[in-house]
C-alpha cells in the first residue's frame, strides 16, 4: 500500500474521514460499529460493561455493541437505531469518524444524512440464513443503500458480510462468496467497480476480522482492493479503514459548512455544529449562513473538545458565533465566509433525478421532500425538461408528460421553502439529493445548475430580468 511501511501518524496529523455504516435492517451495523470501537479502545470495558448489565435486565443482552450506537430509550427499547450516530476511531493513520446510520425504511432520512457526509461507507450484508435474501429482496434496504451511497457521491464502499458465526455451517466460505456474487451483481449495475470494493467476512458480534484475523476462516486470504491510486490488502476491518483513501476535497474553496445542529451551550453561547465540505475557518472570521442572510463573527472553533486556530475540509466541528440566538439557525443552513462566495438561498435549480420507488405517474408539480446535504425541504417537480437513458446519458423525449419507476430525467425543481444548494460540480456534497414520499426514497439525483435567489438591490434585478 502507498504508505505500508509508515509508522502510526501522530494523532495531529492524521487524516479526518467520516464513513457511514449503512445496510439492511438488523444486519448488525451498531453491533459490528460498537465492537469496533470497544476493540480500538475508542469504547472503555467499564462502559461496555455497563451497557452490558443493562441490556441484559432489558432483556436485550445481544444490543451491548450497538448500545455504545444506540443511546436513545426509543432505541434501546425497541432494538432499533433510529437517529445516525457518531463514534470516534482511530487506525495508525487515520482518524475516523464512524456514522452508524439505522436500517429501518421508517428511519431513512436519517440513514440519508449520515451518508451525504460520508466520504466511505461500508455496507453490512448478514449471512445468516434467510437474511441476506430478505435484505436484497425488493422490500429490502441493501440495494437502496447500496445506490444511495453511490448516487450522493460516496465512491469508496467496503462490504462486509456479517453474522459469520450464524452461517449454515457457522463461518461457511461457500455462504461468503454467495453473498459477495449476490451483493457483488447489483453494485455493479449501480457503478461500483467491483475490484475496488474491498469484501470481508466478519462477526460484528463475537469480533472475527474487526481488528485481529479470525482463526475460524482460515480459508480467507484476506480482502484485496486495485484503484487507479494503487492497490491494498489486508485481514480485518480496522485495516480496511486504516486504507481508505481521504477525499480529494479543496481547502482554496469557497467556505460550505452545512450545519447537522446548533446547540446552545451554557457560559459560551450559540455552538452550530457541522462537516466542513470545502475552504476553510478560522476564529475571528465572519460567516454568512444560507438561507437567511445572517452573519456572524466565529469566537472560537472546537473538535471533539480541542480547540483549534484553523478548521479543515473533512473535520467534524463546532464552533461559537457571536450574536446569534439558537432560534434563528437550524440543522439544513449553510456557513460560509461572508467575503468569499458566501453561499445563498435557490431559487430553483435543474437536476438530473432517477425514479427509484413510485407506485404510480409523476407530473410536474409533484412536490417531494427532498434531502440535500443535512436539509430536508419540501421542493415541488416544477417542470419536466426531457427524459434520459440512464446508462448512456442520452435523450429519450423532450418534456414528457410522465415519469415514472425506473425513468431518469432532467427537471426543475423549486424549493417551498427556503433551502441552499449548489452544482454538484462546485461542491459535490451540496449537489446530490434523494427526494423523499410515500416514507421511501422516490427519486435520487445531481443539480447540473442553480439560481441563486437575488439578493442583491432592486436596480440589480430589473437588470437581471431585462436580460431575460
Ligand atoms: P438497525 O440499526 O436497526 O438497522 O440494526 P443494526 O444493523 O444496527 O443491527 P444491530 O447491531 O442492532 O443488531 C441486530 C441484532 O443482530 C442484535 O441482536 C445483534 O446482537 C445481532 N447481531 C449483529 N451482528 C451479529 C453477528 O455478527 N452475529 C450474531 N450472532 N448476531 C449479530
Ligand atoms: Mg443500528
Amino acid at each position: 500500500m502507498e504508505e505500508e511501511e509508515a509508522a502510526a501518524v501522530p494523532a495531529a496529523r492524521k487524516l479526518q474521514l467520516s464513513v457511514a455504516v449503512i445496510g439492511h435492517v438488523d444486519s448488525g451495523k451498531s453491533t459490528t460499529a460498537g465492537h469496533l470501537l470497544y476493540l480500538s479502545g475508542a469504547l472503555d470495558p467499564r462502559q461496555l460493561q455497563k451497557f452490558e448489565a443493562e441490556a441484559t435486565q432489558m432483556g436485550k443482552g445481544s444490543f451491548k455493541f450497538a448500545w455504545a450506537l444506540d443511546r436513545l430509550r426509543a432505541e434501546r427499547e425497541r432494538g432499533v437505531s433510529i437517529d445516525l450516530a457518531l463514534g470516534r476511531l482511530h487506525t495508525r493513520r487515520r482518524a475516523l469518524t464512524l456514522l452508524d446510520a439505522p436500517g429501518h425504511r421508517d428511519f431513512l432520512k436519517n440513514m440519508l444524512t449520515a451518508t451525504a457526509q460520508a466520504d466511505a461507507a461500508v455496507l453490512v450484508v448478514s449471512a445468516a440464513p434467510g437474511e441476506f435474501e430478505a435484505g436484497v429482496s425488493r422490500q429490502g434496504q441493501t440495494r437502496e443503500h447500496a445506490l444511495l451511497a453511490y448516487t450522493l457521491g460516496v465512491k469508496q464502499l467496503v462490504l462486509c458480510v456479517n453474522k459469520m458465526d450464524l452461517a449454515e455451517p457457522p463461518y461457511s466460505q461457500r455462504r461468503f462468496e454467495e453473498v459477495v456474487r449476490g451483493v457483488g451483481l447489483f453494485l455493479r449495475k449501480i457503478g461500483y467497480s467491483l475490484p475496488a470494493v474491498p469484501c470481508l467476512p466478519v462477526s460484528g458480534w463475537a469480533g472475527d476480522n474487526l481488528a485481529l484475523p479470525s482463526q475460524k476462516m482460515s480459508w480467507f486470504k484476506g480482502w484485496q482492493v486495485k484503484r487507479k491510486e494503487g492497490y491494498g490488502k489486508g485481514q480485518t476491518l480496522l485495516e480496511v479503514l486504516d486504507s481508505l483513501l481521504p477525499p480529494v476535497r479543496l481547502s482554496n474553496k469557497p467556505l460550505r459548512l452545512p450545519l447537522q445542529d446548533v446547540y446552545k451551550i451554557g457560559g459560551v453561547g450559540t455552538v452550530p455544529v457541522g462537516k466542513i465540505e470545502t475552504g476553510i475557518l478560522k476564529p475571528g472570521m465572519t460567516v454568512s449562513f444560507a438561507p437567511t442572510n445572517l452573519s456572524a463573527e466565529v469566537r472560537s472553533i472546537e473538535m471533539h473538545h480541542e480547540p483549534l486556530e484553523v478548521a479543515f475540509p473533512g473535520y467534524n466541528i463546532g464552533f461559537n458565533v457571536k450574536n446569534i440566538a439558537v432560534k434563528n439557525l437550524r440543522r439544513g443552513h449553510v456557513a460560509g465566509n461572508s467575503r468569499n462566495d458566501p453561499p445563498a438561498a435557490a431559487a430553483h435549480f435543474i437536476a438530473q433525478v432517477i425514479i427509484l420507488n413510485h407506485p404510480g405517474f409523476i407530473r410536474a408539480g409533484y412536490s417531494p421532500v427532498i434531502d440535500c446535504h443535512t436539509a430536508h425541504v419540501t421542493c415541488q417537480f416544477a417542470e419536466l425538461y426531457e427524459k434520459i437513458d440512464r446508462r448512456s446519458g442520452q435523450k429519450l423525449e423532450d418534456s414528457p408528460s410522465m415519469l415514472k419507476s425506473g425513468d431518469s430525467a432532467l427537471i426543475r425543481l423549486i424549493p417551498r421553502k427556503p433551502m441552499c444548494v449548489e452544482r454538484f460540480f462546485d461542491f459535490p456534497s451540496l449537489g446530490r439529493f434523494a427526494a423523499r414520499d410515500l416514507k421511501q426514497t422516490v427519486a435520487v439525483g445531481v443539480i447540473k445548475s442553480v439560481e441563486k435567489k437575488s439578493t442583491g438591490s432592486a436596480r440589480k434585478q430589473v437588470q437581471k430580468a431585462l436580460l431575460i
